[in-house]
């Protein structure tokens, strides 16, 4: 018998979804079983191995200089690929977003392959693809799960329309340590947070589900605890208590399974000792058994191929047999593949048949559920008008309005109202580049707005706009590997006088009535592989600002940032301090919006904002300790307190808290208390405020966090407006994973609970839980 996945094997309806833009399988899950499994019984097991090799394929803009700087492996290997596409022995290819590749490259995989397997493609839409949105710790500060959902639709809509099926994202993992660079990729220090977001993205990429018209798989990452790396230095082991992975780390991964997420990726460190990539604990007895996931597991780039780097497999085959028993149904490969291998693991008896053919029933399942044996190919006409759709430009801007947090505003200084002359300073303010953000490749640098743009823009009649940047751009002490990608270094001006640059910015401020300054670190200098050892400004940016600030004209500090930075000496002497992020292609102009008041900020950090490095990690959520009178004060130079709190942002109008109360004030374990809180703009404009609830249990059989997030919401309030809002407590804010017994418990206790505009808020009230019920 011969089971193609032929185009006689589709139907009037699927036809009907592919005009729409995608198709979406029709057929029954027995049905998709029943297919998948008859043509894995026709494949031979080279190509089955074949399935489940994911191989890079770049094709996108790379810098001549860089060129010639590139590892030998690292080099696109075009023709090896192509060779083992022609074998159909190519499961999935990455980093391709021309679809006129992406229909080229299919074609070889559909011909090559006896069975007619297409490739699934699959591609980092981090924070958009064509229309870049601001980096994702932005949208986190958005606490917008809705606009974060919209967000990803858009994302996955043009990448969909390119041809790819599949975003290497949401990054789901908890960044505790700044020094991670890839603590701009995720959603902060707290897990129910982490949650909400990973949800959202997770919807936002996938819609109702795999094969849902213009989304693509959702692939949250890296499972687990990569943001706990040593030192915050990428790549660098893990170690994490079991009560930090269950309480913190995996929740949000949980979280995104629970909302479907098609795909997950294997984290490349070491954890507690074993690498995660070859962990079956993690990726098979909690990924599957424990929370049911069942989509198909990615490894990181070679993370197979590098367990024998970690000195754990003693080779290839034993890497690939390994991966593969662990749970990893698929290799992300650059040459060189593990899997490659295990036609040779299968022959030795490392590895049965049998655990190949789950993979690839895995893999081969999707490919279904997107349509892929429906529609292979993508419209490139099509394409081309939906990357550019002036509506998901505007989306990007409502989202880098939403995400931008206002640290401090002494003097109510912003919103500006009529300055006659601002003096913008700062490379960064004039860096299209940079305004995009890391994790960004296929942008369009021509429809970028930087922070300078946007002000000129906005600014209008009577109002002189001066620029300076006053310093060359910073630079990192070792390169990025993404330099090499074309505009992705910063561009270094060959004459640049630093004195008299300096000068001419410090005049133009000082003859400014307002000044406002870009300051932050430049997109290379966070990301993957973009780990620091400070959060200084780098380069001259602290003694430009100090300059500035002497000149007595007042000054707006806007952070273009996706970690936070050492602000001390501007939170005593800046007045006014705006954290925009990497706001994304729309970003200056969302900018502008803000700081001329035609909308008011509302967003708030999604982490506590250390002083210094050297109290890195600071968290909210820790406990009250022995001694909690001078927790503040546990070192002797400096307070432990952060600068700003997790859950800090400002507004142009002021929110009042009022009316905490419970339903009921007692409860047994399992039950669940229904909180209220009322919410009232007492200030003069409509506005929005990110209601937060927090929790505290005040004994039980562990020691519980002094605050943990249980419930927030954004609203927007017109003045003197009230809102009351109400969130459950019950067992799933409740329980907590207990390290003395191992199991998930819900404590006989009292719970305080505390209400407000941030970590700190002091309205409060309390019940108490009776014995679990459950
Ligand atoms: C390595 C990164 O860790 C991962 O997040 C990314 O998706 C892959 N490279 C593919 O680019």
């Amino acid at each position: 018998m011969s089971v193609h996945f032929t185009p006689a094997a589709r139907t009037d309806q699927a036809a009907a979804a592919r005009a729409g833009g995608s198709a979406g399988p029709d057929w029954s899950d027995a049905e998709i079983a029943g297919r998948v499994d008859a043509l894995i019984a026709q494949m031979g097991v080279a190509e089955k191995a074949g399935q489940l090799t994911q191989y890079f394929y770049f094709n996108l803009p790379r810098s001549e200089d860089t060129e010639a700087a590139l590892p030998a492996d690292f080099s696109p290997q075009h023709a090896m690929v192509e060779a083992a596409l022609a074998r159909g022995e190519v499961g999935s290819l990455l980093f391709i977003t021309d679809p006129a590749e992406v229909n080229r490259l299919q074609r070889l995989a559909i011909e090559g392959s006896r069975h007619g397997i297409p490739a699934l493609f699959g591609f980092d839409v981090v924070h958009g693809l064509r229309t870049i949105l601001p980096v994702p710790i932005a949208m986190a500060a958005s606490w917008d799960p809705d606009g974060i959902e919209k967000g990803q639709a858009v994302a996955a809509r043009e990448a969909r329309a390119a041809g790819i099926h599949w975003a290497f994202a949401p990054m789901v993992d908890i960044a505790r340590d700044p020094r991670w660079g890839r603590i701009v990729e995720g959603a902060g220090e707290d897990p129910y947070l982490g949650a909400a977001v990973a949800v959202a993205q997770v919807r936002g990429f996938q819609g109702d589900g795999l094969g849902s018209p213009d989304r693509v798989i959702a692939g949250p990452k890296h499972l687990a605890g990569y943001g706990a790396a040593l030192g915050g230095r990428d790549y660098d082991e893990v170690n994490l208590s079991d009560s930090e992975l269950w309480n913190v780390y995996l929740p949000p991964f949980q979280a995104a399974v629970e909302a479907g997420a098609g795909n997950i990726m294997t984290a490349y460190m070491d954890l507690n000792g074993i690498p995660a990539t070859g962990n079956h604990w993690l990726l098979t007895e909690v990924l599957r058994e424990t929370w049911g996931f069942d989509g198909f597991v990615v490894s990181d780039a070679r993370a197979v191929h590098n367990l024998r780097t970690h000195g754990f497999a003693a080779d290839l085959t034993d890497a690939g047999a390994r991966a593969v028993k662990a749970g990893v149904d698929m290799e992300m490969a650059m040459v060189d593949p593990a899997y490659a291998h295990l036609p040779e693991a299968v022959g030795a008896n490392l590895v049965d048949e049998e655990v190949l053919d789950a993979s690839v029933r895995r893999v081969l399942t999707a490919k279904v559920r997107m349509g892929l044996f429906d529609q292979p190919y993508v419209d490139e006409e099509r394409a081309r008008k939906v990357l550019a759709d002036p509506a998901h430009r505007a989306v990007a801007r409502i989202a880098a309005q939403r995400s931008a947090v206002l640290l401090r505003n002494e003097g109510d200084l912003l919103p500006l109202t009529g300055p006659g002359s601002i003096a913008v300073i700062g490379p960064l303010a004039d860096s299209r580049r940079d305004t995009i953000g890391p994790w960004a490749f296929d942008f369009d640098l021509n429809e970028t707005v930087t922070v300078l743009e946007g002000i000129r823009n906005r600014a209008g009649e009577g109002v002189e706009v001066g620029y300076a940047p006053g310093i060359r751009p910073a630079q990192r002490t070792f390169p990025s590997m993404f330099d090499m990608f074309g505009n992705n270094a910063p561009v270094i001006p060959a004459e640049f006088d630093e004195d008299a640059e300096r000068d001419r910015a410090v005049t133009l401020a000082g003859e400014s009535d307002v000044a406002v300054l870009v300051l932050g670190e430049w997109q290379n200098m966070i990301g993957e592989a973009a780990s620091r050892s400070s959060l200084e400004l780098p380069g001259g940016q602290l003694a430009l600002l100090q300059a500035v600030v002497a000149t007595g004209t007042p000054v707006v500090l806007l952070v273009m940032n996706g970690r936070p930075l050492d602000l001390r000496w501007a939170a005593e002497n800046v007045p006014a301090i705006l954290d925009i992020w990497y706001p994304g292609t729309q970003g200056g102009a969302a900018v502008a919006d803000v700081i001329f008041g035609d909308v008011a900020p509302g967003g708030k950090l999604p982490f506590s904002w250390p002083r210094a490095v050297g109290q890195v990690p600071v968290i909210y959520s820790h406990t009250i300790s022995h001694q909690p009178g001078d927790q503040g004060r546990r070192y002797w130079d400096e307070a432990s307190t952060p600068l700003f709190p997790f859950g800090h942002g400002l507004s142009y109008s002021r929110f009042e808290y009022s009316d905490l109360t419970l339903d009921r004030v007692q409860i047994q374990g399992g039950e669940t208390v229904t909180v209220s809180v009322t919410v009232t703009n007492a200030g003069e404009r409509t506005a929005d405020e990110v209601a937060q609830l927090y929790i505290h249990q005040r004994y039980g059989s562990a020691s519980r966090p002094s605050r943990e997030l249980k419930g927030f919401r954004r609203i927007t309030l017109a003045a003197g407006e009230s809102q009351t809002l109400r969130f459950p407590l019950g067992p799933h804010e409740l329980r907590y994973w207990n390290a003395a017994t191992r199991a998930w418990v819900i404590d006989t206790t009292t719970i305080d609970v505390f209400a407000g505009g941030d970590s700190t808020a002091e309205l409060t009230t309390s019940f108490t839980v009776g014995t679990c019920a459950c």
